[in-house]
């Protein structure tokens, strides 16, 4: 039997965060055995907003490296630089031209991120669009993303149906795979808003890369209520319920045996075995980064052929796409 097929991939913004680790590549990781997949570094995504190009440059090597530091394998999975593959362009012209902009308009991210600034850019708007192209390119069944990320994933689908009702049937459906717990991650600053490599704070996030005292001074900084009882409620108590959940998805812990094993206890302590956590978590992976950044000879070789093959799978659904819609193949 065929495997089914996976794409995912994280925009080339920040740093990758222990919200990414958690919600996205940790996941990943344990879907390469099943599945056939394909992970992206979305850099043509992060030109939404602006980009100093030397240091574009230099953090896409370092997410792909970072892709491979969480365990990713090149040789079991396609790990390739969105840039690289021309038909993730191509194919979203096309579809932008099946897309009504009442659709694009209810999107809540570009809402939210549009409010943010008075330079509201053309690329902002069509960015579900251009993620629609990378799904569909690939006959991805199944695509594992964030809460936040859902309804992106639900104008992609209905991207489909609006191609199909018209030329044909042509793309595989593809479907959100959200895992249940850890999907989203707070900030550890103000736990009402989602942990965010963007965010201008950094204190607010971990990254993946960051040494082990600053992990554990954001840890011990992170915002929590005045109270002094350990117990998991995320609305009154949402600063303590994200710490335990970051907890609970980290050590395969449940939350109320976490809870139970700090009863007596302060919030302090919590705090700190969760950096150590956190700490531990983290020390094999950047090892394996620091290896990689060493060689990028390697690197860039292993990306060109994370790219042929991606090539090789993409260009293959845009040849049919472009017979379907009637333009002259040569
Ligand atoms: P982004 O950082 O927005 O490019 O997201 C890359 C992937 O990580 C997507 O699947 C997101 O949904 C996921 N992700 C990002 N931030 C978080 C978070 N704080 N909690 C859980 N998942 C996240
Ligand atoms: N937009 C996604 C995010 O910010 C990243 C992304 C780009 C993606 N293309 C994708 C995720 C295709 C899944 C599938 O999280």
């Amino acid at each position: 039997m065929t495997k089914k097929i996976i794409l995912s991939g994280s925009t080339v913004t920040g740093n990758l965060t222990l919200g990414n680790y958690i919600g996205a590549i940790n996941n990943w990781t344990k879907l390469q055995e099943e599945y056939e997949c394909l992970y992206m570094v979305a850099d043509l995504h992060a030109l939404t907003v602006r980009q100093e190009p030397k240091e574009l440059q230099a953090r896409i090597l370092s997410f792909y490296a970072q892709y491979i530091a969480c365990g990713l394998d090149p040789k079991k999975n396609t790990l390739f630089v969105q840039s690289h593959v021309p038909a993730h362009a191509e194919l979203q012209w096309i579809l932008t031209t099946l897309t009504p902009i009442g659709y694009l308009n209810r999107m809540t991210q570009f809402k939210e991120k549009s409010e943010k600034t008075n330079e509201i850019l053309a690329g902002l708007y069509m960015y579900p669009v251009l993620m629609a192209a990378d799904i569909l390119l690939y006959q991805a069944n199944l695509v594992p993303v964030g809460e936040d990320q859902r309804q992106h994933l639900e104008l992609s689908r209905d991207i489909v149906t609006f191609f199909h009702n018209r030329y044909g049937d042509t793309f595989t459906m593809p479907t959100a795979y959200i895992p249940k717990m850890g999907a989203k991650i707070m900030s550890l600053q103000d736990p009402t808003k989602k942990m965010s490599k963007s965010d201008e704070n950094d204190k607010s996030f971990i990254s993946i890369i960051d040494p082990p005292k600053s992990i554990e001074k954001k840890i011990k900084s992170s915002v929590t209520d005045s109270e002094t009882v350990v117990s998991y409620d995320p609305e009154k108590k949402a600063g303590l319920a994200n710490l335990l959940t970051i907890y609970s998805v980290l050590t395969g812990k449940n939350i109320d045996s976490i809870v139970a094993s700090y009863q007596g206890k302060m919030y302090g302590h919590v705090k700190v075995d969760l950096a150590e956590i956190v700490v531990e978590t983290f020390k094999p992976v950047q090892e394996k980064y620091h290896d990689l950044m060493k060689n990028q000879d390697h690197l860039l070789k292993l990306m060109k052929e994370g790219a042929d093959k991606a090539n090789a799978k993409a260009n293959q659904t845009l040849t049919n796409v472009y017979k379907k819609i009637g333009l002259v193949n040569l």
